[in-house]
């Protein structure tokens, strides 16, 4: 195959920050996708309906001209997430989901929630209306190895919430090991996975080996290679549970290469050839239009979008290696592989 004509793909994970940030970074998905998951651990966070409103106006304004991209919006839940702000946001269609981090768990997550009993009234409000609940899904007990907190969480916290409240639609993001799509897989039509881009080319070697690679580091950080194995295994099925977010987070390289780096890989710009290339090594692209255009819109109850994308194979497509932006560059994701999947609309 040299061409393939896919559904115009979205991004149901995407960090685009606010201010300079914003504006050099957006342009990077408006360019390949229709719509976006906004996550809100700006800082401070995007707690309340109003603060949502306002930052997806900040969002529209930042748009390149005669761009159509629609951000979706999401609240960050707290211990004191406001019930009514809550339903209201999503009875307009302001609010698409809403993000849980444990507190400490990532970037900007010092208000997330501690004690998971102080949001069981959200959480079963948002399972009356359908709302999703998009997870970070690692525990933050320091007993617990990095690479154990997604299989460790799925078990102490993510399990028992399901269990608790059979309804809640939940969206387990960024899964990083075959537990997680293995859980993912088996949890019914209320239960998807987000897989990112990054998460299907590395492991925990390439972070490691060689010197260390700041530009790799990211939360839930790679792990072995079985489990890189597992999640090509799982987006490239097709199986509806399984669908794009890229969990595009820009940071500037002065605050990735410090002694205490910030995690995020950044890969809006190059996401689509990556995943073309991906799919083809494992005799999957056919399966490209489902992971990245069909099975998340399904599960957000959204049609897919009407306009297409087309994927053409040739030489090498050279891509930036970094974004500039008013706050100082952005290295954007190597796969360390050339991509012959030139993108056109
Ligand atoms: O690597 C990550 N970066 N993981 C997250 O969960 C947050 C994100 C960010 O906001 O930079
Ligand atoms: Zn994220």
């Amino acid at each position: 195959m040299t061409s393939l004509t896919i559904r115009r793909p979205d991004d149901w994970h995407l960090h685009l920050r606010d201010c300079a940030m914003l504006k050099a970074v957006l342009p990077e998905t408006t360019r390949h996708f229709a719509r976006a998951i906004i996550m809100p651990n700006l800082v401070p966070p995007i707690v309340t309906a109003a603060e949502a409103a306002d930052y997806r106006d900040r969002i529209l304004s930042a748009k390149p001209r005669g761009s159509k991209f629609q951000p979706l919006m999401t609240l960050y839940l707290t211990e004191d997430t406001d019930v009514r702000d809550l339903r209201a946001a999503a009875e307009i269609g302001l609010i698409h989901a809403v993000k849980l981090y444990p507190a400490g768990a990532t970037t900007n997550s010092s208000s997330g929630v501690r004690d998971f009993t102080k949001v069981k009234r959200v959480l079963e409000n948002m399972a009356q209306i359908g709302l999703p609940l998009c997870v970070h899904g690692e525990v933050t007990d320091p007993e617990i190895d990095i690479f154990d907190r997604e299989a460790v969480f799925i078990d102490r916290v993510l399990d028992p919430i399901r269990r608790d409240i059979p309804d809640l639609k939940v969206v387990m993001e960024h899964i990083t090991t075959k537990d997680g799509a293995d859980y993912a897989r088996e949890g019914g039509d209320k239960l998807g996975a987000t897989i990112t881009t990054h998460h299907l080319v590395i492991n925990r070697n390439h972070i490691l080996v060689g010197g260390i690679k700041p530009h790799y580091y990211c939360l839930p950080v790679a792990k072995r290679e079985e489990h890189r194995l597992a999640l090509r295994k799982a987006a490239t099925s097709g199986d509806p549970s399984y669908f794009l977010g890229t969990d595009s987070a820009p940071h500037t390289d002065a605050n990735k290469l410090l002694p205490c780096g910030c995690a995020g890989c950044f890969t809006a710009t190059n996401t689509m050839s990556i995943l073309a290339e991906v799919f083809e090594q494992e005799g999957a692209l056919n399966q490209l239009e489902r992971f990245a255009s069909l099975n998340g819109p399904a599960f957000y109850g959204l049609p897919a979008n009407d306009e297409t994308l087309t994927l053409t194979k040739g030489d090498p497509v050279a891509h930036p290696d970094r974004i500039e932006t008013d706050d100082g560059p952005v290295t954007v994701f190597d796969p360390q592989m050339p991509l012959h999947w030139h993108v056109s609309e």
